[in-house]
């Protein structure tokens, strides 16, 4: 790993534009996926919205890619089924957007290669142009968009993406994505969206529509077949992936518990409970009541083993016995009734739920999963995420389309390219004889980030080097600068190249770059 070290030193936020009401609510760290990007403190985003690091799952990614080796994939949410089905060579999807608001630059490459990667190792792979998003939300014109659209899916292409075995859609055309998004709105509720995103008496009815229009876009994978599926986006983009994962649960036929009795629990009181029971279990089983007194003078009192006592207490002589419950969330009749037929072994039924007692969890959340989506559901897996570092500009401070000299756009001409890097700024001292005596602050150095991000590609010995050099003072940033320019330039000259070949691959594909549709773009609300 070359590159894992958060920055210590700035407070952590995620800029909001300014004056921009989206983000209210907004104290020490916000995520805005209409504002301006930044984050100072990558390890606030695991406090504070539960995103995991990375690293702790990096063992069980097969393969695993460069970007995730190097830390610039810092997070994740639930990204574990996905590496399972990777590595087992099960079914699994993997999806991301991209609003077509200006050209594709090298922040977008890292989601390219994300989706390429994933599909790669056999997922199902999408990639999406988030035209309705783009028009609704930042106001650019259908004709902008169609230009924009075309570019991005050239790049995608160029990079890798299989478009015959994967799928590139624009949200306007895809009838199955609006119909999605119809059926989700009927479990979002304005309130949310306030909470979420601080949306107002002012917000758009089409922005909000965009916003079920991305939940469509996330779950779209499954429309076939539940499958586990991750979404490569930048952390900005969490607040989408935190109510996706919401409104899938939302939508399930049953939800699946843990219980020890006929009353509910909450996750602190089973834990009692299953105490209680490993004391106690003998032949003659264990009766509620008794569960009581050993938990009143074996285990601390404390909110959670209080109320589980009053719980047992209640229950009096009823037994406790472990078992999977099936709650009803939004099952029809029909399914209630073909589940608790399909439940093996000993069961109860109840009127609004189902206890298994010779089945384990995850066997009872296949079932229920299978019986949902007998019965005309969807049956859907929590979407998962994975979160990529935003790279630096190369001016410092953020990388941002509005500035051209702070990124690289994939259609920069290649010269252009090289200019850019030269004209960098870096991590470098002031002075030659300071940075052979102090070595070079890689960890500050956009150029560094080129380095890692990009130019070294899957070399990590190459990519160590720089990085080794730098710090050990061997490097000067002149030199070190030609190379990455000229890295850059080759990089350019040869992605478009491969541009130019795919234009073909893309005129046989069955998406419109030329839409007919008319109207006034939103103003941004
Ligand atoms: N909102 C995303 C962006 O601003 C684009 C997007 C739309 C998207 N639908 C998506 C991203 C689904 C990931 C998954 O870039
Ligand atoms: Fe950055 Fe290279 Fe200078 Fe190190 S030597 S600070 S990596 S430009």
């Amino acid at each position: 790993m070359t590159r894992d070290t958060p920055d210590e030193t700035e407070d952590a936020a995620l800029e909001t534009d300014g004056g921009s009401d989206t983000a209210s609510g907004a104290d020490d760290v916000a995520l805005d996926p209409w504002g301006s990007s930044t984050v100072s403190d990558y390890r606030k985003l695991f406090e504070e919205f539960g995103i995991e690091a990375f690293d702790e799952a990096l063992g069980e990614v097969p393969e695993p890619h460069y970007l995730m080796r190097r830390g610039v994939i810092f997070g994740h949410r639930d990204y574990r089924p996905v590496a399972r089905a990777l590595r087992e060579g099960e079914d699994a999807a993997v999806l991301s957007g991209f609003m077509p608001t200006g050209d594709p630059h090298i922040g977008h490459k890292l989601v390219f290669d994300e989706i390429i990667w994933h599909q790669q190792r056999g997922a199902d792979a999408y990639g999406l142009i988030a035209d309705l998003e783009a028009h609704s939300a930042r106001g650019l014109s259908w004709d902008e968009i169609d230009d924009h659209a075309r570019d991005y899916l050239l790049s995608l292409l160029a990079l890798g993406f299989d478009p015959e075995e994967g799928e590139l859609y624009r949200q306007s055309t895809n009838r199955e994505v609006q119909d999605l998004a119809f059926e989700l709105g009927s479990n979002a509720r304005f309130a949310e969206f306030e909470g979420i995103y601080g949306f107002d008496g002012e917000t758009s009815v089409s922005h909000m529509q965009s916003v079920v229009t991305q939940m469509a876009d996330i779950l779209y994978p499954q429309l076939e077949e539940p499958k586990p599926t991750v979404i490569p986006v930048g952390p900005d983009q969490d607040p989408h992936m935190r109510l996706a994962r919401d409104v899938a649960a939302r939508m399930r036929y049953f939800k699946v518990t843990e219980a020890y009795a006929s009353f509910e629990a909450d996750a602190a009181e089973r834990d009692h409970l299953a105490a209680a029971y490993a004391a106690l279990d003998d032949a003659d089983g264990v009766r509620c009541e008794d569960a009581a007194d050993w938990l009143d003078a074996e285990m601390a009192p404390d909110a959670a083993r209080d109320a589980a006592i009053d719980k047992l207490r209640a229950a009096g002589k009823e037994p406790l016995r472990p078992r999977v419950r099936f709650l009803d969330r939004n099952a029809t009749d029909a399914a209630f009734d073909a589940l608790i037929e399909a439940v093996p072994g000993e069961k109860r039924r109840y009127d609004e739920h189902i206890d298994a007692f010779e089945m384990d969890r995850a066997a009872a959340e296949d079932l229920a999963r299978e019986v949902e989506v007998d019965h005309g559901g969807f049956g859907f897996v929590p979407p998962s995420s994975i979160y990529h570092r935003f790279m630096t500009g190369l001016t410092g401070g953020k990388m941002s389309s509005s500035v051209p000299a702070s990124h690289i756009s994939l259609l920069d001409d290649p010269q252009d390219g090289y200019d850019k890097v030269k004209a960098a700024t870096t991590g470098g001292r002031e002075t030659a004889d300071k940075q052979r005596e102090l070595g070079g602050e890689a960890d500050e150095c956009p150029v560094y980030e080129l380095y890692a991000y990009l130019l070294a590609g899957d070399d990590d010995e190459f990519a160590t080097e720089v990085y080794e050099e730098c710090v050990g003072g061997e490097r000067l940033c002149g030199g070190c600068k030609e190379q990455a320019a000229e890295l850059m330039r080759e990089f350019l000259e040869e992605h478009q190249a491969k541009r130019a070949e795919v234009e073909d691959l893309l005129a046989d594909l069955d998406i419109d770059l030329e839409s007919e549709r008319r109207g006034v773009p939103g103003d941004g609300h």
